[in-house]
């Protein structure tokens, strides 16, 4: 898909990796809609590309953490530019570590990274459908495909998260619908610094094991290549390829491989 004039809407958008998509895809010419819960983020940005390019962003403050939210996002980017050509769940979290991690962790990490990719799709897919197309990205992780030491509730959705991207490119995919899923290492954000601070979710140690950290510019970059070809996975680290055909090729072996990393972790 090419992106100029289309009508994009970005979760996550108030910084990191959701900030960067959507000036990315806005400086490709699509009006953009750049939501987050941070009210204050996705003004600024909306403010800075409509100085670009006057009456070509809004910024829309969404909890997509529940169905609501992602029904008033999707109501609010149809009021503004009319149907929605390209949807990116991006807003993610990092909470919980190990078994012991709070109900409520693992609650928002199911709404947050997975549930709300299912409601947005929900209320998505049968516009798509009936214009026989429409683009839905969402934002995993490389943890999604391999594992994140440290943390489980982030491994379990950004797992669910790829499978049911999968699953919609599946189910929709000859019906005009086109499915990308973003599978990023680490990324230069708020969410990447987090680790540093034990008590807010993810360990420091999940940023020594995040690969070369990039930019999330870099990142949007290989995202807008990939929408134009129009194929599944957008791997901004593309070594992630070969650590899947490795675990795929040899599942003993790349448990015991990861089993030793996570030792070096613990003792640096
Ligand atoms: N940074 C990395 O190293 C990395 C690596 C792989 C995947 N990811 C994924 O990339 C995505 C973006 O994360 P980031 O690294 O830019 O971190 P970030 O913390 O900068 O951005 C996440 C954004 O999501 C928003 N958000 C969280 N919960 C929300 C909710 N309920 N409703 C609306 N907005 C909400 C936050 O306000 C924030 O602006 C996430 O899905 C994350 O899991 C990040």
């Amino acid at each position: 898909m090419e992106l100029m004039g289309k009508h994009v809407v970005v979760t996550g958008a108030a910084g990191g990796i959701g900030g960067g998509l959507a000036e990315r895809f806005h400086a490709e010419g699509a009006n953009v809609v750049a939501s987050d819960r941070d009210a204050a983020g996705v003004a600024a940005l909306a403010d800075r590309l409509n100085a670009i390019r006057p009456g070509s962003a809004i910024g829309f403050a969404a909890d997509i953490g529940t169905e609501d939210g992602n029904v008033q996002l999707i109501a609010a980017a149809d009021a503004a530019f009319g149907p929605i050509d390209l949807f990116f769940a991006n807003a993610g979290v990092g909470v919980g570590r190990g078994l012991d991690a709070p109900e409520t962790d693992w609650e928002l990490a199911f709404d947050v990274n997975v549930n709300a990719h299912r409601w947005a799709a929900k209320h998505l897919i049968p516009d798509w459908l009936a214009r026989k197309e429409g683009y839905f990205c969402s934002t995993a992780s490389a943890a999604g495909l391999l594992s994140q030491i440290g943390s489980a509730p982030y491994t379990l959705t950004k797992h669910a998260a790829v499978a049911f991207a999968e699953w919609l490119s599946i189910t929709y995919g000859d019906q005009g619908v086109r499915v990308s899923c973003l599978c990023p290492q680490g990324v230069n954000t708020n969410m990447l610094k987090m680790g540093d601070d034990p008590s807010a979710g993810i360990s420091s140690s999940v940023v020594r094991s995040s690969g070369k950290v990039l930019e999330p510019a870099e990142v949007a970059e290989v995202a807008v290549k990939v929408i134009q070809d129009e194929t599944f996975f957008i791997l901004p680290h593309p070594e992630v390829l070969t650590y899947l055909q490795r675990k795929t090729g040899d599942p003993d072996r790349w448990l015991a491989g990861m089993r030793k990393l996570q030792a070096r972790m613990a003792n640096p």
